[in-house]
């Protein structure tokens, strides 16, 4: 649905998006991650034909976005990073504006523009001027906005950014809810986040992509680390666990009651059962040891760090 080739954006000398290519599939919804000035508004600004790439292709739908942009962007329902709205209207006057740009007239136009206030929870701050809105209810605009004329594909610039967690939670239905029927790319920091709601990721790190594929897919390419956390009543030396077969590495902390040990291990060591050998052995009061699966929060985190941004 969405097919990105060889993508590159120069600003000047400097390169924002370098030979960037990724597929999203129909009806998937796909993260697209990366640390700050990773490239990501860039990507969706130009896939949105609000500006242009340096060279490169993309389609959206099967329309080429540089050569058939008016198709491309009719299908598209774009949440920019910033929202430029109007200050001075109210909010259902401002969605039926926008309802009227985007070719939905008489009866249309007022029920798409009351379906999307639904949705994004505004139908109480309908007759509200924005300038007046608070910043989440400013970004329910934006996201009711992408939302009109139901646009087979959704291209969302951090959908949660500024809400408070209970609209998050809300937005995160609300999003995979819109995956049954819609394509969606969208961008986010918050991780937890993308685990519940992705089908796949794409992790872009100065300005090129540096992993993608499902989250199985992910844990495969980069490996996976097995990790045991191990928590102790009072404060103890960590030295003797470093030297326990199986163990790469350990850190400490502490914690309100005691320490905490954060060990990763060698696969197929039970390193945790040495581990409560030793506390034996030590005298230390084990509170608890559980092995923990890497989080996505945690493989991102390696996967930006084994790759340096290019220069
Ligand atoms: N108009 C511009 N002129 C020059 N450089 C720019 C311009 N817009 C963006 N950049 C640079 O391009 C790089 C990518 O920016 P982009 O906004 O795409 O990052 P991002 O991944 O969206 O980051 P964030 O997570 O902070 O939103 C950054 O280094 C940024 O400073
Ligand atoms: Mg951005």
């Amino acid at each position: 649905m969405i097919h990105v080739r060889n993508l590159t954006k120069n600003y000047g000398d400097y390169a924002a998006v370098r030979d960037v290519s990724f597929d999203v599939p129909a009806g998937q919804i796909v993260g697209f991650l990366g640390p700050n000035g990773a490239g990501k508004t860039t990507t969706m600004r130009i896939l949105t034909g609000y500006m242009t790439a340096t060279s490169g292709q993309a389609t959206i739908a099967g329309f080429d976005i540089f050569w058939k942009p008016l198709e491309a962007r009719r299908r598209i329902g774009y949440l920019p990073e910033s929202c430029p709205l109007y200050h001075e209207m109210r909010v259902g006057e401002y969605l039926h504006f926008r309802a009227g740009i985007k070719g939905l007239h008489g009866s249309a136009r007022r029920k798409a523009r009351d379906s999307v206030m639904d949705r994004c929870w505004l139908t109480e701050v309908s007759r509200q001027l924005i300038g007046t809105l608070s910043k989440g209810f400013r970004q329910r605009v934006g996201l009711a906005d992408a939302l009109l004329g139901d646009p087979p594909v959704l291209i969302l610039d951090e959908p949660t950014s500024g809400l408070d967690p209970t609209q998050i939670r809300e937005t995160r239905r609300l999003i995979r809810e819109l995956g049954k029927k819609h394509t969606i790319l969208l961008s986010t920091h918050i991780l937890p986040e993308v685990e519940m709601t992705c089908d796949q990721v794409i992790i872009i790190h100065g300005g090129k992509v540096v992993a993608s594929g499902s989250l199985e897919d992910l844990a495969k390419q980069t490996g996976s680390q097995h990790v045991v956390v191990a928590e102790f009543e009072g404060s103890i030396d960590p030295a003797p666990v470093s030297a326990v077969p199986g163990v790469k590495e350990v850190t400490s902390e502490a914690t309100a009651t005691g320490t905490r040990l954060r060990i990763v291990a060698e696969p197929n060591e039970d390193v945790a059962a040495r581990l409560c050998a030793l506390a034996v052995e030590c005298g230390w009061k084990v509170r608890e040891v559980r092995p923990q699966q890497e989080t996505l929060e945690e493989r991102f985190v390696r996967i930006i760090s084994r790759d340096e941004a290019p220069v």
